[in-house]
């Protein structure tokens, strides 16, 4: 009897989705299993929105952005009855498991559904490299590598005229984007979630650089960094609607700093809000590798019937965990933001 495994990419789209996509397929078609793709995340599973993978549909989609299932912030433990309708469709599907391509929120649904009986198997995916159990997800180095050559860019406009730029990117609740391409962009400081942000701190630091004749400086932030305590405006929130997970939009934090730092140190100061830029487009080598490494575990899980895990990388191996590994938050590393504090000012 053939057996069917099914996949769906659920949360933000990330650069690496369709890699894991073929992976899967590949690695499935090779072992005589058939592939259901789900549609938009867990709204499909939801809905019973699906069809079949085979080849065709995954050539050519290695180093496309975005994925091919389409994605959504969908939470089916909000919707009524959700859980149950999840497992009737995998039933009427005839899947024997299914792997959930996603972030904290993906594996969480994911953990809910295995401990409800079902056959899951997670692959972490996210730009923000949040996640526990694994030391990195694909997507992140892409927009890492993003938001470096916007840094690159606007450091030359930044000394042609003799201004501070601050560069926004995302990251949501942790600093691992604005740390990885602040160092890797050579900012002259770099203001993340994890630290309360002073400004006296901030505002000296770029006068310490105009001192040694330095005429500009780069300020990367996060774009879930809080301004200090008492501050008129704390957060900059795009909107205070929540998803079904519970999350606010954040964007625009480097507004309010691009006019507190012009204000404190009379420097002029413009500010680039990167936004989902660092999402879009063609995975780095890095992320295709590591995407594709992450799909042939996934389904060698599937092979053996190891389920309620996540793949993950651990140094330069790829493993797997408990999803209650995976669903804590995992912020930035000190000893990185000690590399990146070593250029401050
Ligand atoms: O989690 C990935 C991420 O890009 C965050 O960095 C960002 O805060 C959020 O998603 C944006 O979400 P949306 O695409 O819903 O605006």
């Amino acid at each position: 009897m053939t057996h069917r495994v099914g996949i769906l990419t659920g949360g933000g789209d990330c650069p690496g989705l369709n890699a894991v996509i073929r992976a899967v397929v590949r690695k499935a078609i090779r072992h005589d299993w058939e592939v259901a793709g789900v549609l938009e995340g867990w709204r499909g599973m939801l809905e019973g929105k699906w069809h079949m993978l085979d080849l065709e549909k995954v050539r050519g989609i290695l180093p496309q952005g975005g994925t091919i299932l389409r994605t959504s912030r969908t939470n089916p433990t909000k919707h009524a009855d959700g859980l149950d309708r999840i497992k009737a469709h995998y039933k009427e599907m005839g899947l024997s498991a299914l792997i959930a391509v996603g972030g904290d929120d993906t594996q969480s649904v994911a953990a809910r559904l295995q401990d409800a009986g079902l056959n899951l198997v997670g692959v972490p995916k996210t730009i923000d490299n949040d996640l526990s159990g694994t030391d990195y997800t694909f997507g992140f180095d892409t927009a890492v590598n993003i938001a470096t050559e916007a840094i690159d860019r606007v450091h030359t406009t930044a000394e042609a005229h003799n201004r501070v730029m601050v560069v926004e990117v995302m990251g949501r609740d942790t600093g691992w984007i604005a740390v990885a391409s602040g160092v890797a962009g050579g900012a002259d400081m770099i203001l993340i979630p994890e630290k309360p942000i002073d400004l006296d701190q901030v505002s000296q630091a770029l006068q310490r650089r105009v001192d040694r004749g330095r005429t500009f400086s780069i300020v990367v932030v996060a774009e879930g960094a809080k301004m200090p305590e008492g501050s008129e405006q704390r957060e900059v929130l795009q909107s205070l609607k929540k998803d079904e997970f519970g999350h606010v939009q954040h964007g625009g934090i480097g507004s309010i700093l691009a006019r507190e730092i012009e204000h404190r140190t009379g420097l002029e100061t413009r500010v680039v809000i990167l936004g989902h830029i660092q999402r879009g487009g063609s995975p780095t080598a890095f992320d295709r590798i590591l995407a594709t490494r992450f799909g042939v575990r996934a389904m060698e899980l599937v092979l053996r019937g190891e389920f309620g895990k996540m793949v993950a990388l651990r140094g330069i191996d790829i493993v797997s965990v408990p999803f209650s590994e995976a669903l804590v938050s995992r912020k930035v590393d000190e000893a990185l933001y000690a590399v990146a504090e070593t250029f401050f000012g």
